[in-house]
């Protein structure tokens, strides 16, 4: 397959960092055994590597104070999270205009066993920015007991001023959720705080480590019910789960050639430096939305580049539907996605439901090539709508 232009970082980031391949094949070569099940020299250097992933990712976030539960994918850590937390009936939920299904779905099952109040965070459409006066209201009138942002939205790449609304809430005794799969790793951001009590990622996205491996840094304040249960490698004669952190969480075969590829993006991170990759990740936004407003048949349902955004761009394309789009720029070897992007309320809130948008989305390895295969086939669909 020639080099596809890729556009599509914001499903997965590709291509990885060579370090990860390379890490990945050797370790699952030379240590490709079981963590926490042996006694064994192997599983015992395997073990190590999974805790020194954990030490990467909270010096990633300035939060040694914190603790890492990994999972399989996002998703189920957000589930074991919304699904542990013993929600109960009157809650109030705020959630961010961008949630995507991974948590409305999970918010919208266990409204039907109990009666939460779903609310959304006051977002200003006009400038893509969160309201903080009147989120300061929303929270007045009625008293968050949960509040769920994603810190940077997977469909028009607004970013969410965690940290404030945060500290609003939780004068109210709020539970903060935070999905950070679209900023991990890209946006530096200290979790030391207590403010917010789990931050979730996904280590394929903005981590650039493989699929397969996700999940949660939180600290002791709010306890979890678990969802699954099963081994744990310790404590095997008890019927229980374990007490201990992160074990009661984490049960079943750890994903250890993912760790493994984890561990060395974390490394690469940390080398090259986060702020470093942010800015090359923000030229490369520039460089698309120069590229997107060069066109009168195209509309751009994001903010400006320039404001706190990531490099995820929602756009609509005159006369062609986003399926219709997204075949042209496959036939153009460019990958991009179209459609809802598993976050529904997103598009009903920007107002591009049912059919929703083309997105594109860039990351540190988009190249010059990329942005010229990319203009070709823009001038291509302008020329013909
Ligand atoms: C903001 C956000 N949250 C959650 C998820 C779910 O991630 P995963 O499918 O890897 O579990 C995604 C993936 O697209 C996402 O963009």
């Amino acid at each position: 397959l020639d080099r596809i232009a890729y556009f599509d970082n914001a499903a997965t980031t590709f291509p990885k960092p060579d370090e990860v391949y390379v890490f990945m094949d050797k370790f699952y070569r030379e240590c490709g055994v079981n963590v926490g099940r042996g006694q064994h020299k192997l599983a015992s250097k395997a073990s190590s590597l999974v805790l020194e992933t954990r030490t990467l990712l909270l010096d990633l976030f300035h939060c040694q104070n914190r603790k890492v539960v990994f999972t399989h994918t996002a998703t189920e850590a957000l589930n074991i999270i919304l699904q542990g937390l013993s929600l109960k009936d009157d809650f109030n939920v705020y959630l961010s205009p961008f949630e995507h299904n991974a948590v409305t779905r999970v918010i919208s099952h266990l409204g039907d066993t109990k009666k939460l109040n779903a609310l959304t965070l006051a977002f200003n459409k006009a400038d893509y920015k969160y309201d903080l006066e009147k989120i300061r209201y929303q929270f007045i009138d009625k008293k968050p007991n949960l509040v769920i942002i994603s810190h940077a939205s997977n469909v028009c790449g607004a970013v969410a001023p965690i940290r404030e609304i945060c500290e609003l809430s939780k004068r109210y005794g709020a539970i903060n959720v935070v999905d950070m799969c679209q900023t991990a790793g890209l946006i530096d951001t200290d979790l030391s705080s207590i403010d917010i009590d789990f931050s979730v990622f996904a280590g394929h996205k903005t981590l650039y480590g493989p699929l397969g491996i996700a999940g949660f840094i939180c600290g002791d304040g709010v306890k979890l019910d678990p969802l699954m249960y099963g081994g744990t490698g310790i404590d095997s004669a008890s019927q229980s789960l374990p007490e201990t952190f992160p074990e009661r969480y984490e049960v079943a075969s750890p994903n250890i050639a993912a760790i493994s590829g984890l561990n060395a993006a974390l490394k690469w991170i940390q080398a090259l430096g986060i702020d470093n990759i942010y800015q090359v990740e923000k030229r490369n936004h520039q460089r698309l939305v120069q590229t997107l407003r060069q066109y009168k048949n195209i509309k751009i349902i994001s903010p400006d580049e320039s404001e706190n955004s990531i490099g995820v761009v929602s756009c609509l394309f005159d006369g062609y539907s986003s399926d219709n789009i997204g075949q042209v720029f496959s036939e153009q070897d460019i990958a991009v996605r179209t459609g809802l992007h598993c976050a529904p309320y997103a598009h009903k809130f920007l107002g591009t439901f049912p059919s929703g948008t083309v997105r594109f989305s860039v990351g540190y390895f988009n190249t010059s090539r990329d942005f010229e295969v990319l203009n070709d086939a823009l001038v291509y669909i302008y020329e013909n709508s």
